[in-house]
């Protein structure tokens, strides 16, 4: 256990700061150059997966069709089923997109801006229009509704998915809220499970928007690391409150095969999804049919895809362990900082003491590693308490990661005990 830095003496503080100094400066000198910014797999997670790109002597998909030709726009029925067997949805909901499911995410809300929904108008002639984000979350979403002019309000996470009392009591009142960001299994950036009352209650939830949606993003569905999370189906639980239009869920194969060369899905209730088929029509004669058949051959079914995320486990636990050995070795009891324990996903989320989170990064840069910027975890950029950091250990080997973790923990430790000092 380590020495509880917010009871120490300003002498004592002192002390501990030249020390601190000192190590800090040694590993200055090693002129690092580490990036944990993105999650990202490493290049040897990628080797694992190049069968998938030699294996294309054969194009026709299941029904024979030719998929070196146009068309299927709503993707190939076995990649439908593929999607629905793994996660549970009924494949009549699924509309296969391109290689990256943002891509689907971006033009859903493009074409809920323009076009609006099966049932509504173009949300654009509304006015100014609000979106709920639960923070700490995915920064890229936050840049979506950021492009389009929502006033993006942040809701706090709870330990089962976002602080549902606030969400309810704001939709409620607010006809121009139109929607919500959702990661809920394993969210980006604290690992957070959303509970079965959770899901209850977005699905039942009374709107004051009528076309209120759920933009469901489920990119972490399949990456269990300790076991598996069973997360309640949004579908079942928006038609139980009598909104069975709600939800529009994502999913890619991006974390688990190629990052941008992977295969994306969305789903949706069969009115919404006739009316997006009926737009997305007009966009593309179909998506890269050749990738989905590719990319089936080589997960094969949803077996095949157990398997394969469980070799990806098999190689991104012990860096995960790096990391939580790591902070309870040198943050444990030192006040200096608190950090999620995730089950599965891509990240660990560590907040600093308040407006720690900036001078933690600049130190950590400044001696060599890069990570994700601070703010960047919330809405326009900006954590009001300056304390939220998002640590991506997929991407370093295994020795570059617990070097990066040791510089980092001394840089949460300066930064902490130059606040308790007065100095920032
Ligand atoms: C929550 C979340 N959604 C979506 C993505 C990107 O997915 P895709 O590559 O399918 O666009 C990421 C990537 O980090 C993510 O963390």
């Amino acid at each position: 256990m380590n020495l509880n830095c917010t009871t120490l003496a300003k002498e004592e503080l002192e002390a501990l700061r030249v020390k601190l100094q000192a190590e800090y400066d040694k590993f200055a000198d090693m002129k690092l150059d580490l990036n944990m910014a993105r999650g990202k797999p490493a290049p040897e997670l990628l080797d694992r997966n190049t069968a998938l790109l030699t294996d294309m002597d054969k194009w026709c998909a299941a029904d024979g069709t030719d998929c070196r030709n146009y068309g299927v726009l709503e993707g190939l029925p076995e990649m439908r089923s593929f999607f629905g067997d793994a996660l549970g949805i009924d494949p009549e909901r699924i509309i296969i997109g391109g290689n990256a499911s943002l891509t689907l995410m971006y033009d859903a809300m493009a074409r809920l801006m323009m076009f609006g929904t099966s049932k509504s108008s173009a949300w654009a002639k509304e006015g100014k229009l609000k979106f709920l984000c639960p923070s700490p979350g995915y920064d890229r979403h936050f840049a979506i509704t950021e492009e389009f002019g929502f006033e993006m309000i942040t809701i706090e996470m709870n330990s089962d998915g976002p602080d549902m009392d606030t969400v309810e009591k704001l939709v409620a009142s607010d006809p121009a809220i139109k929607g919500i960001w959702c990661v809920p299994l394993y969210s980006n950036p604290q690992g957070i499970c959303y509970s079965d009352e959770v899901v209850a209650r977005l699905g039942k939830m009374k709107t004051a928007a009528p076309d209120f949606r759920i933009f469901w993003d489920n990119a972490y569905g399949v990456h269990h690391l300790y076991g598996k999370t069973k997360l309640a189906d949004i579908f079942a639980a928006c038609e139980a409150g009598g909104n069975p239009d709600r939800a529009y869920y994502f999913f890619s194969t991006s974390k688990i095969t190629f990052p941008g060369g992977g295969v994306s899905m969305m789903a949706a209730s069969a009115d919404e999804r006739a009316f997006i088929l009926k737009h997305m029509g007009i966009q593309t004669i179909g998506h890269d049919k050749l990738n989905q058949l590719r990319t089936l051959r080589f997960l094969k079914d949803a077996k095949g895809l157990e398997a394969q995320m469980e070799r990806l486990a098999v190689e991104l636990r012990p860096k995960f362990e790096i990391v939580a050995n790591t902070l309870e070795r040198e943050l444990a009891g030192s006040g200096l900082a608190t950090w999620t324990a995730p089950k599965g996903g891509y990240f660990v989320a560590l907040d600093t003491m308040d407006n720690c989170a900036k001078e933690t990064l600049r130190l950590a840069k400044a001696a060599g590693v890069t990570m994700t910027g601070a703010g960047a975890t919330f809405p326009g950029k900006c954590d009001p308490r300056d304390r939220n950091i998002r640590i991506a250990p997929t991407y370093p080997d295994c020795k570059e990661l617990q070097l990066a973790m040791d510089l980092f923990c001394v840089c949460v430790k300066l930064a902490g005990v130059k606040k308790l000092l007065g100095e920032i």
